[in-house]
Order: C-alpha cells, then sequence, then structure tokens
C-alpha cells in the first residue's frame, strides 16, 4: 500500500501558542487536521470560558491570515487552577466552544505554574464537570522531587488517578500523552470514561533518542521518553483497536534558542508532520489499516462530535524536514527530524 486515503483525521492535545507564535505555527496543523483540542496553558492561563473565548477568536483570525487553508475549527479547554468554581463550569459547558478541562499538577511542565497544587481541592468543580459529562484532560505526572522523573508518570495512577476516579466514578478523563506501559494498561483496563491520546514521538522514540551522539533537546518533552519496552507498549495499545486510544499530537514549539540552552525547555513540534509520523509508525507495526480509526474516529466518537466528511492522502514518498522554520519574534524553531527524512507525505 502507497497510498493510503483517510477521513481527515483531528489532533485531541495540540499547543497553539499565541499571538505571532500562532500565526506561524498554526497552517501546519490547519493543513492536516480539521479540528484540534487546544491547551489552554498561555502566559496568563486560559481559566475562564471568556478568556477561552478571546483566545478562540484569536486563532480563527490567525486561520483566517493565511489564505487557501482548509476549514479548522479550535476546540477550547479551560485550565483548572485551585479556584476554579463550579459555576465556571457551568459556563464553559453553556459555552458550545469549551470542550475540556485541563489539569496540570503545579510545576509539572512548560507553564504549568498556575496548576493545581493538590487536586482535592477541585473537588467541587470535578462534581460539577461529571455531573455535566464535561472531560477531564490529565497531564498525568506527579511532580515530588523525590520521584524519579521517568516514573513520575506511573506514581500518578495510583497516588492521583486512582484515588481521583474513585472520589468522581462517572467523571470523563483522558489521560493525556501517555508514556508507559503502566498508563496503557491502566486505560485498556478502565471503563468508557476513560481515554488516552499517544504523541507519534512517543510511538518513534526511546529515551536512547534523548543522548543518540551527544544530548538531544529537540528530543526532550514531558512527559520524557521512556525505556523501549514501553515504546513498544503503547505501539501495541494503538494498534489494538481499542477505541479509547486516540491521537494527540502533543506539538508543543518552543524558539530554537529556549531549547538549545543550559536549561532547555519541554516540547518536541511535530505539526510540520502531524499525521505523516503516525503513519511510519502505524506502517512500522504493519498497522496501516488501523491508522484511520486512531486518527479519524476514536477521538470524535469518546467527545461525541461528528466524524469529518473530508478525506486526505498519504503517499509513502519520503521527503526531508527543513533545518528549521520561522516562528514568532524573528526567531526560528527546530521540527522534529529537523534535515532528516520522514517516509510518509501528504498530498
Ligand atoms: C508542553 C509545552 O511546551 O507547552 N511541553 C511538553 O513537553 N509537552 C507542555 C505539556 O504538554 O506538558
Ligand atoms: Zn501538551
Amino acid at each position: 500500500m502507497d497510498t493510503l486515503t483517510i477521513t481527515r483525521p483531528d489532533d485531541w492535545h495540540l499547543h497553539l501558542r499565541d499571538d505571532a507564535a500562532l500565526v506561524a505555527v498554526l497552517p501546519d496543523t490547519a493543513r492536516r487536521f480539521a479540528r484540534a483540542i487546544v491547551m489552554p496553558n498561555l502566559r496568563p492561563p486560559v481559566s475562564t470560558t471568556a478568556l477561552a473565548a478571546e483566545y478562540r477568536g484569536r486563532i480563527l483570525a490567525a486561520h483566517a491570515a493565511t489564505p487557501g487553508l482548509p476549514p479548522f475549527e479550535p476546540l477550547m479547554v479551560l485550565y483548572l487552577t485551585d479556584n476554579t468554581a463550579p459555576d465556571e463550569i457551568d459556563r464553559a459547558c453553556d459555552s458550545g466552544f469549551v470542550h475540556a478541562v485541563k489539569l496540570y499538577p503545579a510545576g509539572a511542565t512548560t507553564n504549568s505554574d498556575s496548576g493545581v497544587t493538590d487536586v482535592m481541592r477541585c473537588d467541587a468543580a470535578l462534581a460539577r464537570m461529571a455531573e455535566r459529562g464535561l472531560p477531564l484532560l490529565i497531564h498525568g505526572e506527579v511532580t515530588d522531587g523525590d520521584v524519579d522523573v521517568f516514573d513520575r508518570e506511573a506514581v500518578f495512577i495510583e497516588r492521583v488517578l486512582r484515588p481521583l476516579l474513585a472520589r468522581h466514578p462517572s467523571l470523563r478523563v483522558v489521560f493525556e500523552h501517555i508514556t508507559t506501559k503502566d498508563a496503557a494498561e491502566f486505560v485498556a483496563a478502565a471503563g468508557d470514561n476513560i481515554a488516552a491520546t499517544v504523541t507519534a514521538h512517543h510511538l518513534l522514540m526511546n529515551r536512547n533518542a534523548l543522548f543518540a551522539g551527544g544530548v538531544r533537546p529537540h528530543h526532550y518533552c514531558l512527559p520524557v521518553l521512556k525505556r523501549e519496552v514501553h515504546r513498544a507498549a503503547l505501539v501495541e495499545a494503538v494498534t489494538s483497536g481499542n477505541r479509547r486510544f486516540f491521537l494527540g499530537t502533543d506539538s508543543a514549539p518552543h524558539a530554537k534558542g529556549a531549547k538549545e540552552t543550559a536549561c532547555g525547555c519541554a516540547g518536541c513540534y511535530t505539526s510540520h508532520a502531524g499525521i505523516e509520523l503516525y503513519a511510519e509508525a502505524f506502517d512500522a507495526a504493519g498497522a496501516l489499516d488501523r491508522l484511520e480509526a486512531f486518527a479519524s474516529f476514536n477521538g470524535p466518537d469518546w467527545y461525541g462530535l461528528p466524524r469529518n466528511a473530508s478525506q486526505i492522502t498519504l503517499r509513502r514518498l519520503d521527503w526531508t524536514v527543513k533545518a528549521s522554520q520561522p516562528f514568532a519574534d524573528g526567531e526560528v524553531l527546530v521540527p522534529l527530524r529537523a534535515g532528516e527524512r520522514v517516509a510518509w507525505q501528504l498530498g
């Protein structure tokens, strides 16, 4: 199979940033994906429905700023804080454009310092979300300095996620960008209200990629890449046919200078090959026939949204990724695989 036509996919976990950066990166996503769940970790965070409405307007304006793009719908997300009130959850549900609420444990990742210090403090908001069916998207890592950085996701399941679900058994939860066998098994064994997104880079790389020939800042993201046994478990999960695993790139652009420095930011930029990299991963697993469900069906079905009506075509024809691409304020970003080959291309 050298060409593959599938229903146009959606990206269920994406960082679009804001202002000039947003204008620079949005076309990569809109060329491939019809919709995206847009992460709210701006500064200040998108913590109210009013802020989400404004951000949505800026995304639509950025989309209009590049002529000729296919239609694109941003699916907005509220940033959960210790103080999110149940009323704010009602406003989000009633808006029609807020589709989820994001839980960042405070300090877990880029722009998460306004995140939740103790999820017990959010019980009233979470109870309202469970009542109204609004999904909670979870960055599932503990932040305790005494827990090894490679173990933080597995420890989160036991310390935070299981107790949280025991308190709110009907809460709809997406365990985001899972990186471990533990998380894949947890989700597979859970009920229909629990789903997970998986990135292309966690399907394609293990933690050796962080140190291949020297330290590789462009392979550093959170949750950090894990051992091969975990990568293999993720591939198995996404190609298993389980409808509760779906595509979320976690494409997270940072300026080159913020990555290539003594204390570099976490985040891999993958939107430039946002579906092509998944095609590579599914092809390598001999499971191209499972790509469409993972990329285009499972997400909308779980969210209760219609599947897209249009299609995209992918070809098995390799191409070289640019060394860098324009970002904001005269800076560039370095996309994943910069200067290297990607085996599939769009169109
Ligand atoms: C994300 C970012 O840069 O906003 N970084 C990352 O490594 N994935 C934040 C996040 O999703 O953790
Ligand atoms: Zn993310």
